[in-house]
């Protein structure tokens, strides 16, 4: 695997890439790999001739508060995993290549970025749009893979895509998770064995909610206080939202038709887990 961190060389292998007629798949990540990641990368593999990676801890994602400083870096064991996946490339730039000091444009999904976890932290989504498009247009992917687990970040990088224009296909793949039901996460190291049995409350209010929705329940509102139930029995949880909506608006559901998306964000400890599923 060849690892680049210059956005220019990046550019310059993508353009091979395609020139030699071949398909590029690209996977972008935060790195501290799990096998939730690795199955985009799998996909990715089935679906495209050359697979490109990146793997860069986004400051412009993470508010002042957050744990940019303490998030999980791996890098040599990423690495490794990635290699043993058929990974070509490996885009891992600096902060400083990213976002050289006289950088002034961002891109931002107006409205959508307000919703969910843009509500409770104020300028991820920004980030996330700005690094995305960035990267999209270093990596040149004819296709790109993301997590259904970050179902607000699909809704929109999608948007984003569509409104600019942007000539890639995005690729949505399914949660990955633990025997258990916990959604793996890199942030899933944070949590210590008690909070880690505390942590399995998320899955366990989307099956209920679930469960009520296959048995007809089709009133956002009563799904919602059932799942909020089950959270207030987990002390050792904090609730941050818990909402039924649908999957490429965003916009919260009264009545419930398919695919409508229920989002869960909780604070077990000092870690804010989500999960989500699509009834
Ligand atoms: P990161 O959290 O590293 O996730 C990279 C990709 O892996 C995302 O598309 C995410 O949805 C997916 N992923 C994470 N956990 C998963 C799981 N349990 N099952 C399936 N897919 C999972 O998301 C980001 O990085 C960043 O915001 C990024 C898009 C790289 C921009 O900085």
């Amino acid at each position: 695997m060849q690892i680049i961190s210059d956005p220019t060389q990046m550019q310059l292998i993508a353009r091979e890439v395609k020139r030699g007629g071949k398909r590029l798949g690209f996977v972008p990540t935060m790195g501290a790999l799990h096998a939730g990641h690795i199955s985009l990368v799998k996909t990715a593999r089935q679906q495209c001739d050359v697979v490109a990676a990146s793997i860069f801890v986004n400051p412009l994602q993470f508010g002042p508060n957050e744990d940019f400083a303490k998030y999980p870096r791996t890098f040599e064991r990423d690495c490794e995993m990635l290699t043993a996946e058929g990974v070509a490339h490996l885009f891992a730039p600096t902060k400083d290549t990213m976002y050289p000091p006289d950088a002034k444009t961002i891109v931002e999904v107006n409205e959508l970025s307000e919703k969910l976890d843009g509500r409770s932290r104020p300028g991820h989504f920004k980030g996330v749009t700005t690094v995305v498009a960035k990267l999209f247009n270093i990596v040149q992917p004819d296709k790109a893979f993301f997590g259904q687990k970050d179902a607000a970040q699909v809704a929109i990088i999608r948007r984003m895509v569509r409104d600019l224009n942007m000539d890639v296909e995005v690729v949505v793949c399914p949660i990955v998770r633990e025997a258990d039901g916990l959604a793996l996460s890199s942030r899933n190291t944070y949590l210590n064995p008690q909070q880690r049995k505390q942590a399995l409350v998320l899955s366990r209010a989307l099956n209920r909610i679930q469960f009520l929705y296959d048995e007809g329940d089709r009133n956002a509102a009563s799904l919602i206080e059932h799942g909020k139930g089950i959270i207030a029995e987990e002390p050792g949880a904090k609730l941050d939202y818990l909402e039924i909506v649908d999957r490429d608006s965003l916009e919260p559901i009264e009545t419930i038709s398919k695919g409508a998306l229920v989002a869960i964000a909780a604070w077990v400890g000092s870690t804010r887990l989500i999960d989500n599923l699509l009834l």
